[in-house]
């Protein structure tokens, strides 16, 4: 398949007919249309400007429960999301991610933590699979915000001693990565992706 082609829908569902239609996706307010998936994926940014609005209860349990279903290696689930809205904690997580202020303007901030010690201890033989189970988590996360008109950015820029030391973090937990979310000021223009004939290769590495 070359890059641009439609992925065949048979991919996703199993027949063309009305599960076709199925919405993969809630769309959370009654306003908007409701999105599928692969516009959710296709249409996702990263969003470094908030409105000062606040996110309804009901949805951010909905996006929380996106996370909630994702899958993980044993089914073992080794992380915890801690849900930042005090202005005070906000900013101490801004300066821990390097001065990252925008992060502030959302009224959430999310931080994903990992549990070495939940998860699986060797995956590929060699290393704990938390680093991937809260970024699978994470991802649902964020398709579901956008799904629901949220925006979100994904923040690995940040020095893990000083999150942890803001949220009162044990020492044996992992800060994977944190997100703002909240509703976007701004639509940014879709940044550049490779081809797939660059990422994908057939049964051989090349
Ligand atoms: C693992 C990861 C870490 C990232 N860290 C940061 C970050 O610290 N600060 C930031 O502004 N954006 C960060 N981003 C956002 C990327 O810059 C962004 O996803 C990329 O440029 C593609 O743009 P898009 O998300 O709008 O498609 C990160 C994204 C990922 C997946």
């Amino acid at each position: 398949m070359l890059a641009g082609d439609r992925i065949p829908s048979q991919m996703f569902l199993k027949t063309e007919t009305d599960e076709q239609k199925l919405i993969l996706l809630p769309n959370f307010t009654s306003e908007r249309e409701p999105m599928d998936l692969m516009e959710a994926i296709k249409t996702r940014r990263s969003i470094r400007r908030y409105k000062p609005v606040p996110v309804p209860e009901d949805l951010l349990k909905e996006v929380l429960n996106a996370s909630r279903m994702a899958p993980s290696a044993d089914n073992a689930q080794p992380w915890k999301f801690v849900i930042a809205r005090d202005e005070q904690v906000k900013l101490k997580l801004a300066a821990a991610c390097n001065g990252q202020k925008f992060i502030v303007q959302a009224p959430i901030v999310i931080v994903a933590c990992g549990i070495p010690e939940e998860a699986f201890q060797t995956a590929g033989g060699y290393m704990s699979s938390h680093v991937i189970d809260v970024s699978i988590a994470l991802d649902h996360l964020t398709l579901a915000a956008h799904a629901g008109g949220l925006g979100t950015c994904w923040i690995v820029s940040f020095k893990e001693e000083k999150v942890k030391e803001v949220l009162g973090m044990p020492e044996d937990v992992r800060v994977v990565a944190l997100t703002p979310l909240g509703y976007p000021d701004e639509a940014p223009d879709k940044t550049p992706r490779k081809n797939l004939e660059e990422l994908v290769v057939y049964d051989r590495y090349q």
